[in-house]
């Protein structure tokens, strides 16, 4: 089946995305019958491309990693063009199914525009897969019920643990089970500068090791005041517990230079302190969470996650604790989370009507 794709965003994801759905191009093709072809691209900087008939994707990213702009590029009066108005371009697919990769940059302010781009595709008739923590961050509820009275998808597995199945795992394999809260370390940066300072490293150098791996937010402090964490406390709140919350209502911390001697101090006792975001239900019914640096006993599963290693432990009703582990976050296993979520939308959607045969991106 042939998929239309627009990216919305073709940083650091969108384009590891971009190569990864071309390595593994083959075996999508032969084991979920889905063929994909990117006919939108757009950025804030790099400018906005559009065909029907396909994007050459590797000449957009040599343009785009050399600085210069994107080919056949769309202005209005030598203004660049709006990113939803790329969107809805997506009309004019003739596919059998129109997917929105959305991953643009996360704004803890309020989540837009990518709360913005995700309707303008659900009303321009695309399912829609992002990696962006906002959406489900601050309109969960709001873009779930619009996806469902469209009979579209809104799908967002890379919003937390990259690549590792969160949402996916909870919706698909945990049936008939409530979460009653959950505890875990979700940012890789932070966990990151916390093992190397407790191994005597300093800081700065460690912040820069993630910047340059691309793992960092593109403003790091998102990351390092804890934002990053709180935006994916809040997600998961929403998503897993129907909590309503926003990232502004998570009690949050961040991870600085002066965390260095406090890091010393836990290692010496043999506990290690590390940023945990959690959430749990009051006797009320609501949701209360937060974003805090907690020296933990060394036994203790957060504990031994080091350097860009992830774990949440989620506690249920029915199954007690239970936890997911993410050893190592790279952008690979971001891009698999957004893969990952285009072939759910293939699997929900086996009877969408066919289209001529896809022209392939060279
Ligand atoms: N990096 C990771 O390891 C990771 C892991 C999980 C989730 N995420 C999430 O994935 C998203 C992307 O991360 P990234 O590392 O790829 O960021 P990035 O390298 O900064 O790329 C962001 C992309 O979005 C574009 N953009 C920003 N605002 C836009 C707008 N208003 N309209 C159109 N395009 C816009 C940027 O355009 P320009 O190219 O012109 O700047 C850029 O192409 C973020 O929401 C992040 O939180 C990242």
């Amino acid at each position: 089946m042939r998929v239309d794709l627009a990216l919305i965003g073709f940083g650091n994801v969108g384009r590891r995305f971009a190569r990864l759905l071309n390595e593994l191009r083959p075996r999508v093709l032969t084991d979920c019958d889905l063929e994909t072809r990117v006919v939108a691209i757009a950025t804030r900087t790099h400018g906005a491309a559009f065909d029907v008939g396909g994007i050459d994707v590797g000449d957009a990213l040599v343009r785009v990693e050399g600085g210069r702009r994107l080919a056949s590029r769309l202005e209005t009066a030598g203004q660049p063009i709006a990113a939803c108005d790329v969107i809805r371009r997506m009309r004019q697919s003739d596919a059998a199914l129109r997917v929105m990769i959305e991953t643009t940059t996360l704004d803890v302010g309020a989540g837009r525009p990518a709360i913005d781009h995700v309707t303008t595709a659900l009303d321009s008739g695309c399912h829609v897969v992002t990696a962006n923590k906002g959406p489900a961050a601050f309109a969960y509820r709001a873009l779930r019920d619009r996806a469902r009275t469209a009979g579209l998808s809104f799908l967002f597995e890379g919003a937390v643990m990259d690549g590792v199945p969160i949402f996916n795992f909870v919706r698909e394999t945990l049936p008939a089970v409530n979460i009653l809260g959950f505890r875990g370390v979700v940012n890789s940066t932070t966990n990151h500068i916390l093992t190397a300072l407790e191994d005597g490293d300093e800081f700065g150098q460690a912040l820069a090791r993630m910047q340059a791996d691309g793992i960092a937010e593109a403003d790091a402090s998102l990351d390092v005041d804890g934002w990053d964490a709180a935006a994916k406390a809040a997600a998961l709140a929403n998503v897993l517990m129907d909590a309503g919350i926003t990232p502004h209502a998570v009690d949050r911390a961040g991870v600085g230079p002066e965390s260095a001697e406090r890091a010393r101090a836990a290692k010496a006792r043999n506990e290690r302190l590390r940023l945990v975001a959690q959430a749990e239900r009051d006797t009320s019914g609501s949701v209360s969470a937060s974003v805090q640096l907690v020296e933990l006993p060394a036994r203790d599963l957060l504990a031994s996650l080091r350097g860009t290693a992830n774990a949440l432990v989620f506690r249920t009703d029915v199954l007690g604790e239970i936890a997911v582990c993410q050893l190592e976050g790279t952008l690979t296993q971001t891009a698999y989370a957004l893969l990952s979520d285009l072939i759910t939308v293939r699997r929900r959607h086996p009877q969408a009507p066919d289209a001529a045969p896809v022209r392939r991106n060279p």
